[in-house]
């Protein structure tokens, strides 16, 4: 297995499967901006040329710099092979080179498999209520670099 940045032409492929991989409608999550705009620091995960797992995540300017993880996906048929530790691992390394302190990463409360993922990987979480508005409450998931 390899990680690389993302092109275009995974971009499309990221877009194509990711209701699928998510088993509903999902395709707004991964939006332009997170391609053409954020997209220096996006990773994909390949193996023997199929794409198995994306990661859209940009270096966030604020106080402490931090590299932000805005959407990760497996391939379904791919989870628990550790390619989402794999992702995770190799942006951390690339957001730490560019100067961040932290990493951080948000989910829906009640996205278990998300959940237990992070807390796996050493990430600090914490439920905020109305993270995203009001009612609108989040698992706030840092971790120091
Ligand atoms: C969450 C997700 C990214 C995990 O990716 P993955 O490649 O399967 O995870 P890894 O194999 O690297 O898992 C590392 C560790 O995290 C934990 N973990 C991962 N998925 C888990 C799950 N569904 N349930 C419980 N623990 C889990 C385990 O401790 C695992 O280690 P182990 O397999 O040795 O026990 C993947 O399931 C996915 O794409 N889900 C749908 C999209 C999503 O919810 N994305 C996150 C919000 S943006």
């Amino acid at each position: 297995m390899i990680t690389r940045g993302i092109t275009k032409t995974d971009y499309d492929t990221i877009v194509a499967v990711l209701d699928r991989w998510w088993g509903g409608p999902s395709g707004e999550r991964a939006h332009p901006v997170f391609f053409y705009e954020l997209g220096e620091h996006a990773l994909i995960a390949e193996e023997d040329g199929v794409l198995v797992g994306f990661l859209l995540g940009f270096i966030s300017d604020g106080s402490p710099r931090t590299g932000y993880v805005h959407l990760v996906g497996i391939h379904p048929e791919h989870r628990r092979r550790s390619v989402g530790k794999l992702l995770y691992l190799q942006f951390a390394e690339r957001a730490k080179a560019a100067g961040a302190e932290r990493i951080k990463a948000i989910t829906a409360v009640g996205n278990e498999g998300s959940d237990h993922f992070h807390r796996a990987l050493g990430f600090t979480c914490v439920e905020e209520p109305s993270y995203a508005g009001e009612g609108r409450a989040r698992l706030v998931f840092t971790r120091d670099l």
